[in-house]
Order: C-alpha cells, then structure tokens, then sequence
C-alpha cells in the first residue's frame, strides 16, 4: 500500500545525497512532492530523473521571502500541503577553538534559521490542509559530542532537536505533527566523494557500533513513516538512524 497517495510534500535540499534518496522513496509511496534546493538546475535533473508529479523549484532556506514563493507556487499547482520535510543542510569542521564567526553565521542561518523558517511558512498551511507532518533532518552531532568538532553544525542540529520537541507541542492539538529523524554518517555520493578513505571516514567507522555507514534509503524510510499517517500518535519525537551510536 503507497502511504502518500494523494499528499503533497515540500523537500528542501532535494538534490543532496539524503534529499534525492527521500524524493525517490516520497514519490514511491505516492505523494506529489515540490523539489526545492538552491541548485534549481540539479532540481530540474533530480526531476526528470525521478519521474512522478513534481514541482521543481529555487528555494534558498534561509530566505523567508523565497519560503512565500514556494509555498504560493505549491498551492497553486496542488490546492493543499501536508508534508514538509526540512532536509537543507550545510557542515562544518572546525572545533569549538577554530570554529570561524564566518562559518558560524552560515551554518545556523542554513540549518537552525532555515528549519524555524520553513516550520513558520508551511506549519499553518498544513493545518489549513487539513493537517499532515513536517519532518526535521537533525543529526547525532548535534546529539552527542560527535567527534568533538563540527561545532557550529552541533549547535545548529541541537537546535533543530529542541525547535521540534517545541513545535510539536504548539501544533499538537492542530493536526500538525513535528518530528525529527537523527542520522549518523550516512555513505551518501557527496559524502563518500567528500571523506572516503580519510582519517574522518576511519572515525565514523570506529565510533559506529554498526561498523558501517547508513545507506541513504535507510533515512529516506524514516521519513517516509513519520511523513504518514502509520505515525499518527508520534510528535515530538525523534528517529536515530545511527547504526547504533547514540546507544553507545
Ligand atoms: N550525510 C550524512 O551523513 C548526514 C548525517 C546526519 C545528518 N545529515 C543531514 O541531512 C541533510 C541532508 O544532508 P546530505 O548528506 O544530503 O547533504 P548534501 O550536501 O549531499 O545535500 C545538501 C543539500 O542542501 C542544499 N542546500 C545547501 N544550502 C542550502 C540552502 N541555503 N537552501 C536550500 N538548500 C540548500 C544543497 O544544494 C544540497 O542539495 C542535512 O541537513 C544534513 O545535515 C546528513
């Protein structure tokens, strides 16, 4: 049985390892699904890679005028959204000593502002749709002490946990459910192509019970549920896809 038979979904950075994995599996499960990204070109790839009913569209997070457009233009083309699934991200590597102010400033506008944003513009609609889910991409570095870098993008993925604990309980009664999903590293293209055969790659491993990275489709399933209704009494809460770190 496809879950989102009939639902109509916003993914922001669509076009990524983790976003294209969601896309394929959201479209698989039926839904109509707006593939937005900074990269409009990748989107209008990612699309016609992917088939299925889509939107492709220009949507920088961070920008809480371009959040208007893409809700407007959603509306239009589909009458309702009932699913958002706020994946946009950008790393950092530095440690809590060399962390740049630079660095700092983009990564929480991306990862922390752009979440709030984009739970702000498309939260009420989805109520007014008759309610549906937005899901969170956190991760276990804004968890744990990670591997005692990446300190800007801990800070921000922390954020991103509390802001849906937050949410969840404004809309609880509203028909808007807030989850978050927490992976660990995840053998994404990007990724691999980024740390593959580096110290950092060894150090995932190690600290990964699992003894391996996660496989994109293995996010994209935790989505997948808590998009639908299979996950209808769960807000608030939160999926580790992490091989067993936080565990640890
Ligand atoms: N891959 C992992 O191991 C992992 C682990 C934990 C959490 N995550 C999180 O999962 C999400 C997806 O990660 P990924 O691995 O696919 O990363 P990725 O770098 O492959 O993709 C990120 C996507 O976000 C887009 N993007 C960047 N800045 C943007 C902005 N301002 N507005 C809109 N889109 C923007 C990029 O164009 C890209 O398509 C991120 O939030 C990331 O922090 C990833």
């Amino acid at each position: 049985m496809r879950r989102l038979d009939g639902r109509t979904v916003i993914l922001t950075g669509a076009t990524g390892g983790l976003g294209s994995a969601i896309a394929k599996r959201l479209i698989a499960e039926g839904a109509s699904v707006a593939l937005t990204d900074v990269d409009v070109n990748a989107c209008e790839k990612l699309a016609d890679a992917l088939g299925g009913d889509t939107l492709r569209l220009g949507l920088d997070v961070s920008d809480a005028q371009a959040w208007s457009a893409v809700v407007a233009a959603v509306h239009e083309r589909w009458g309702a959204v009932h699913v958002l699934v706020n994946n946009a991200g950008i790393g950092s590597l530095g440690t809590v000593e060399t962390e740049t102010r630079e660095r700092w400033d983009q990564v929480v506008e991306v990862d922390q502002l752009g979440t709030w944003l984009g739970m702000r513009q498309v939260g009420p609609v989805i109520e007014r749709s008759g309610g549906g889910a937005i899901v969170n991409i956190a991760s276990i570095l804004g968890a744990t002490g990670g591997l005692a870098n990446s300190f800007s993008y801990a800070a921000a993925k922390g954020a991103v946990r509390s802001m849906t604990m937050n949410a969840a309980l404004h809309w609880a009664t509203r028909g808007v459910r807030v989850n978050a999903v927490v992976p660990a590293f995840i053998g994404t293209e990007p990724l691999l192509k980024r740390y593959g055969g580096t110290e950092r790659h060894a150090a995932m491993l190690a600290n990964t019970p699992m003894n391996r990275l996660g496989r994109p489709e293995e996010v994209a399933a935790a989505v997948a549920f808590l998009a639908s209704d299979d996950s209808g009494y769960t807000t608030g809460s939160e999926i580790f896809v992490d091989g067993g770190w936080s565990a640890r």
